[in-house]
């Protein structure tokens, strides 16, 4: 199958998308590496599916090593990042070395990062293994720790030299963490491409299950249309803000319940319901049939859409703590139609605490 690509000038880069390309990934990693090769992975990733990766690895003649940190997002610090650094320093990582990210968007996240920063940078390449990973955080750039004061404050853009995805990985996810996944393959739909949010209506039931036919196509479709964004808008000046669609909202829901309710992209879709809301209630919803298309898919796909209670007021008052809000504003991505969305500041603070209340139980 054709590689899809990042454009970016001299720094494109090729997605390559293929059910059991994991043990090629040794034969597409071996023209970014000069030297070695360090493979930065969670603990849980590693025994999952480390050995076939070590394999292909080793049958390209790379030499290379795996270092590993405990699974989940407490993980993702500089204290961590500082462990892999002297694990590249260990590995002999140099200026000709590679980084790689092998994970979910917590192992990219920290190698980018790493990366990123050993030498000044060096290169790198993403494998996600999970399916939030494979359709949005492995393309991008975006890399990020987490510091006291706040998620993914500390980063760097560093775009990976190549991003190898093998859909099968998504098997061996827990069914929860796959399912949050599909909300951002929603989110691509609805934002960008009619054509495709029809497709996940058509295959909701393969996706919910996991078919390898569908998740693949999922993946390829939704790697197509963050690419486009990133080679519009690289560093999120102005379109790659389209994105963040259901964010502000799912942010301030993530927040609210300290991080420990909702998976990340449970709190998207909640969220996406809650901007089609805020979109309908401002006046700017030209077909008024997509909230009830978007929540249908949403409950086809067996995602929440409902963030329990809490105080709408309270709720708002984090969308102006939120790192996209431009000096205090509230800033939200709002949807139109199918496949047309636009970035909004909005004034009227009682118009979003009404669009909390109406996603939140009575
Ligand atoms: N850089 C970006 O553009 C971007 C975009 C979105 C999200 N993110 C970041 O991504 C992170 C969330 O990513 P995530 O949801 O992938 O979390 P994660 O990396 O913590 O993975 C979730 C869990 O799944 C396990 N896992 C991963 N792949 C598996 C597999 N194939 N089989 C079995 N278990 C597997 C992991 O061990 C982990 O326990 C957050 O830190 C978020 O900030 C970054």
């Amino acid at each position: 199958m054709s590689a899809l690509t990042v454009a970016l000038g001299e720094r494109s880069y090729p997605i390559h998308i293929e059910p059991g390309i994991l043990g090629r990934a040794g034969t597409l990693l071996a023209p970014h590496t000069r030297g070695r090769v360090l493979v930065i992975a969670d603990e849980t990733v590693a025994m999952c599916h480390g050995a076939v990766l070590a394999a292909s690895l080793s049958a390209a003649g790379i030499d290379h090593r795996m270092a590993t940190f405990p699974a989940g997002e407490p993980s993702k610090t500089l204290a961590t990042a500082e462990r892999m650094w002297a694990a590249c320093a260990e590995a002999g990582i140099d200026r000709g070395g590679l980084v790689v990210g092998f994970g979910g968007g917590v192992s990219g996240d920290l190698a980018g990062f790493v990366a990123a920063c050993w030498m000044r940078g060096v290169r790198f390449a993403q494998i996600p293994t999970t399916l939030l990973a494979m359709v949005d955080s492995s393309v991008g750039g975006k890399t990020a720790v987490n510091a006291p004061f706040g998620k993914n404050l500390v980063g760097a853009f560093h775009q990976p030299g190549v991003v190898v995805i093998d859909p099968t990985l998504v098997a061996t996810m827990a069914p929860r963490e796959y399912r949050a996944g599909l909300a951002e393959v929603v989110k691509y739909g609805v934002i960008k491409d009619p054509a495709f949010l029809a497709w996940q209506e058509a295959n909701a039931g393969a996706l919910v299950a996991g078919e390898p036919d569908a998740v693949a196509h999922a993946v390829r479709e939704s790697c197509r249309i963050k690419a486009w964004y990133v080679a519009e808008d690289e560093t999120e000046q102005g379109v790659r803000a389209h994105l963040n669609y259901g964010h502000t909202f799912g942010h301030a829901i993530e927040r609210d319940t300290r991080y420990e309710r909702w998976l990340h992209g449970e709190a998207v879709g909640i969220g996406m319901g809650m901007a089609a809301d805020l979109s309908a209630r401002l006046g700017l919803l030209a077909d008024p049939d997509l909230p009830r298309r978007q929540g249908a898919l949403l409950d086809a796909l067996a995602l929440p859409r409902r963030a329990g209670r809490a105080d709408p007021e309270r709720l708002t008052g984090h969308c102006r703590l939120d790192k996209k809000a431009a000096a205090g504003r509230c800033r939200f991505v709002l949807p139109r139609r199918a496949g047309e969305v636009e970035t909004v500041v909005v004034e009227d603070l009682a118009a979003v605490a009404a669009s909390f209340a109406a996603g939140m139980d009575p």
